[in-house]
């Protein structure tokens, strides 16, 4: 059973919701930076251990310093994502590039900031030299194990995935880039998402760690740190448990004592990528109710909508909803909790129980701090919202303005600026 809580008092978060314009994503700085500095203290005794955030889970320059000075590193997968870890203070070998379906000049940006790129496919061995007229001094592969693994059931069979290097592919390609002379290699995974069942952690460690292994008896490079990609679960139901991360650590000691030391492959670095695990829980999603409707079915029709949090209508994914000032009164009321977008899946819950909800009420969406604000569209010219951040010291500043007309139409050429091609 898990706790949800605020971050803020109830009558607090009230007042910032009448004074800011709703609806907003509010961030808990000490909570992120707590959640980071016990990761790193759970895997202290991993050889060069770092967290590289999956940047994705929420693109902010605040949070990706606050990281930052934590020592975490910034997961990439494009361009922008790149140019915004390198403006927020992360750079060399700090970025992990994971992209896949990769365009030249995407490789050939992240070889010049110095970032570890990580290669999704063996042919993209050539495309990399092609792009770079060259290969970088360090390269990390990742790894599909296909039927080897069962994959989890949010990220699904990695027989059906389109990332990674198969299993009887992964060795030619390190013997490929040592022929290349590259001097430093890495190997990556990502086999789970959201995934709270700690040994499936610790089952990767072991594959990864067997994998290097081999890739030492088969292709005599001797890899140098595993990334175990991200996809550590945090708890969105009531009835779920947090994984329990120091099992992990441990399991994962175990196997790094029984595996790799006796194979001489120590030290072995161990990273991750996690976005989910290290911001989720801290980040929540503020709106009023504009409306309280009786049809065949009873609808809060909120000021947010999927523009600001696509997992519920995208997954079918639980978010646990507070209505503040009414935390003491009975959930006896049955709601769907709908945006106003023109599509009847724009739905934060349904058949959720909640107290009753009047208009004006305001709604505390739980657990959008990754791939929450970052998953919006601006589909309906739904207008993104802004992001703010609860300082240590009890300030709340501003880390995103919200989207205005003007920003939704700057790309937009109208009669008279029409662009010939
Ligand atoms: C390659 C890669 N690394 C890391 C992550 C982060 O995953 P999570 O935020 O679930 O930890 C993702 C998520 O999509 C990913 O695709």
């Amino acid at each position: 059973m898990s706790q949800k809580t605020l971050p803020l008092g109830h009558g607090e978060l009230l007042e910032l919701a009448y004074q800011l314009p709703t609806p907003f994503h509010l961030y808990d700085e000490k909570a992120i930076v707590e959640q980071a500095r016990s990761l790193k203290k759970l895997f202290s005794w991993a050889p060069g251990f770092c967290n590289y955030y999956a940047v994705k889970a929420c693109p902010n320059p605040a949070i990706l310093k606050l990281l930052a000075a934590e020592g975490f590193g910034a997961d990439c997968s494009s361009l922008p994502e790149l140019i915004l870890s390198k403006a927020s203070g992360i750079s060399g070998s700090k970025i992990m590039f994971t992209s896949n379906d990769t365009p030249s000049e995407e490789f050939k940006a992240a070889y010049e900031m110095g970032a570890i790129i990580n290669l999704d496919d063996i042919t993209h061995i050539q495309a990399l030299e092609d792009a770079l007229g060259t290969v970088p001094e360090t390269i990390c592969f990742r790894y599909n194990p296909g039927p080897d693994r069962t994959g989890n059931a949010i990220i699904g069979n990695p027989v059906e995935a389109k990332y990674g290097v198969t299993s009887s592919q992964i060795v030619d390609c390190y013997k490929i880039m040592k022929g290349k002379g590259v001097k430093h290699f890495g190997l990556h995974t990502m086999v789970a998402s959201n995934e709270l069942d700690g040994s499936y952690i610790v089952e990767t460690a072991r594959m990864l760690f067997e994998l290097c292994v081999r890739i030492k008896q088969e292709a005599g490079v001797t890899i140098e740190f595993i990334d175990m990609g991200g996809g550590i679960g945090i708890p969105y139901r009531l009835d779920q448990e947090p994984m329990d991360l120091a099992q992990v650590s441990k399991g994962m000691q175990a196997l790094y004592e029984s595996i790799i030391v006796p194979a001489g492959l120590a030290p072995l670095q161990i990273v991750f990528e996690c976005g989910r695990v290290i911001t989720g829980p801290y980040g929540y999603l503020v709106t009023k109710v504009l409306h309280v409707t009786e049809k065949y079915k009873q609808y809060v029709g909120v000021d947010a909508s999927m523009a600001n949090l696509m997992r519920p209508a995208l997954y079918g994914s639980y978010h646990h909803i507070t209505v503040l000032g009414k935390a003491h009164e009975e959930a006896d009321h049955l709601y769907d909790v709908t945006g106003s977008l023109c599509e009847n899946n724009d739905k934060f819950a349904i058949d959720r129980k909640l107290p009753k909800v009047d208009k004006g009420d305001v709604l505390v969406i739980h657990d959008t701090g990754a791939h929450g604000h970052s998953m919006g569209f601006n589909y309906n010219a739904k207008l993104r919202s802004a992001e703010y951040l609860l300082r240590r010291d009890g300030s709340v500043v501003m880390i995103r303005r919200a989207q205005t007309y003007d920003d939704y139409v700057a790309t937009l050429r109208f009669d008279g600026a029409l662009v010939e091609v």
